[in-house]
């Protein structure tokens, strides 16, 4: 029978990474705003712009034109930016067949609407299945082939096994969870509490510090979390703890990157022009916040980082805000 056609539309450094993986499994095309993005995947298979010298499958195509890639598509990966997911999506509605299933990558929420992307998923294409790929994946390390592994997020077990050989492999590892909303919220907010770990880097503070954050932040999570009806046990896997760590942790994640470059006294704007890409985080806070409000949530750390991002106070006053904080934030 014809083998399952993924098309990947987003050339970042994890919709590369993804759109490689399945490369090796599968046809797969990864569409590309950029042309020059495209001739370098084709004819060097390199996106240097996102994952430098990183080898990608030999077999993986990238294309300019989003239409005919839609129209391709058996399974569609959306590894755009959260903001951008509507629109880009919009722009395929008519190309795409008719329940072709769509597998989210975006950790953010849509400004306005509030909405977790795959509920703009849900939105923009409705009665097409949708699914979330989501855990402990920082980009680089995958694309060069260090272990790591996910979780496929359906409410249709079926959808997520059929889904599992199209990106799994031997360093690769994939787990079925039907909590969505709760695996979603974990990738989402965890971006925030990355950026809390960034400044508190960037202030040169300690381990113990570090623990602090990433301990009471994952309270932060969780509490939102069941307040807005996950499962807690979620939480404690890998897309809660298990993303947490990783981008809390790792020097090469854009969140805690931008969490250290708002500590060295830039704006939130200077951080986003140097690193480059996207820190999903500095937008979604100020959305988070609102959520936390709505469900009468104590977040603390978050509104310390949304207090920097909004430039109404520094990492330093930020930091002793949460000194004077953490210890009343309850459980
Ligand atoms: P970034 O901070 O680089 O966006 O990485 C976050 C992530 O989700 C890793 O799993």
């Amino acid at each position: 029978s014809r083998p399952i056609h993924v098309v990947v539309l987003g050339a970042g450094s994890w919709g590369t990474t993804v759109a490689s993986l399945a490369a090796r499994n599968t046809p797969t095309l990864l569409w590309a705003r950029d042309s020059d993005t495209v001739a370098e995947i084709n004819q060097n298979r390199r996106n240097s712009r996102y994952l430098g010298d990183v080898e990608l499958a030999p077999a993986l195509r990238a294309s300019n034109d989003i239409h005919e890639a839609a129209h391709s598509a058996d399974v569609l990966v959306v590894g755009v930016p959260s903001v951008a997911v509507r629109e880009t999506l919009a722009t395929i509605a008519e190309d795409l067949r008719a329940w072709v299933p769509v597998v989210s990558l975006a950790k953010g929420l849509e400004p306005g609407t509030r909405m977790r992307p795959t509920q703009v998923v849900t939105d923009a294409l409705p009665g097409h299945p949708v699914a979330l790929l989501a855990g402990p994946n920082i980009a680089g390390e995958i694309a060069r082939g260090y272990a790591a592994a996910a979780v496929v997020a359906t409410e249709d077990e079926n959808i997520a096994t059929a889904l599992h050989p199209l990106f799994a492999s031997g360093v690769f590892r994939l787990y079925n969870n039907d909590d969505v909303l709760g695996c979603e919220l974990g990738g989402i907010l965890k971006n925030i509490i990355a950026i809390a770990s960034g400044m508190a880097d960037g202030l040169g503070v300690g381990d113990n510090t570090r623990a602090m954050v990433l301990t009471r932040g994952l309270a932060e999570i969780t509490r939102l979390g069941v307040a807005m009806g996950a499962d807690p046990r979620t939480f404690a896997g890998l897309t809660g703890v298990g993303d947490l760590m990783a981008t809390c942790m790792s020097p090469r994640s854009r969140n805690r990157r931008a969490g250290e470059l708002l500590a060295s006294g830039k704006t939130p704007a200077q951080a986003a022009e140097l690193l480059g890409q996207v820190a999903e985080g500095i937008k979604t806070a100020p959305i988070v916040m609102e959520l936390a409000r709505e469900f009468d949530v104590a977040m603390p750390i978050c509104s310390e980082v949304d207090s920097v991002v909004a430039e109404r106070s520094s990492a330093t006053d930020a930091y002793r805000g949460l000194h004077r904080m953490l210890p009343d934030g309850g459980h």
